[in-house]
């Protein structure tokens, strides 16, 4: 049975390397993308604090379609360059944003969200695989530190699938 350590009294590095680590073991041995993105989402969701929705929005070729996820039901497609995670995709740059309400565009799934960061999911080919989008309730939630973590804790998912 998987139990997820808790984190939350270590600095921020410290959180994402032991979360890093426990993401490995989970995704170890297995390839499936849904499989993989289904425990990824579920493992980041019980180990951050301060989040209300946290998940997958997958490239199906013309534009990004949810996929696993924890948090409330979300808008199901989303066209490259539309909102945070359309920007993501588009720009292939993680968008860190500190309050969304000042983001031109932002789609608004749950009014509760405040600040977001979405990482663009990019395979070793180059091909556009999505987003990982975590939302928070609370203001300028994302740092530097998130980013860093967050890429990282991607890179993990995506070589999972390898
Ligand atoms: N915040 C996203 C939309 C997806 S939901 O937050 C789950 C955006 O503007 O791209």
């Amino acid at each position: 049975m998987f139990a997820a350590a808790r984190l939350e009294t270590e600095s921020k590095p410290a959180l994402y390397a032991g979360l890093a680590e426990q993401a490995r073991g989970l995704l170890a041995g297995e390839r499936d993308r849904i499989a993989n993105a289904a425990n990824f989402a579920a493992l980041v969701w019980h180990a951050l604090p301060d989040i209300n929705w946290c998940g997958f929005y997958f490239f199906d070729g013309s534009e990004l379609v949810v996929g696993p996820f924890q948090g409330k039901p979300a808008c199901v497609r989303i066209a490259l360059g539309k909102g945070v995670c359309g920007a993501a995709a588009a720009t292939r740059e993680t968008q860190l944003v500190r309050d969304v309400n000042a983001f031109d565009g932002h789609i608004a799934c749950d009014s509760a969200s405040q600040s977001e960061i979405v990482v663009p999911l990019v395979d070793a080919t180059g091909r556009l695989v999505g987003v990982w989008d975590v939302d928070s309730p609370r203001l300028a939630r994302f740092d530097e530190d998130d980013r860093a973590g967050m890429e990282t804790l991607c890179g993990v998912f995506l070589e999972s699938l390898r």
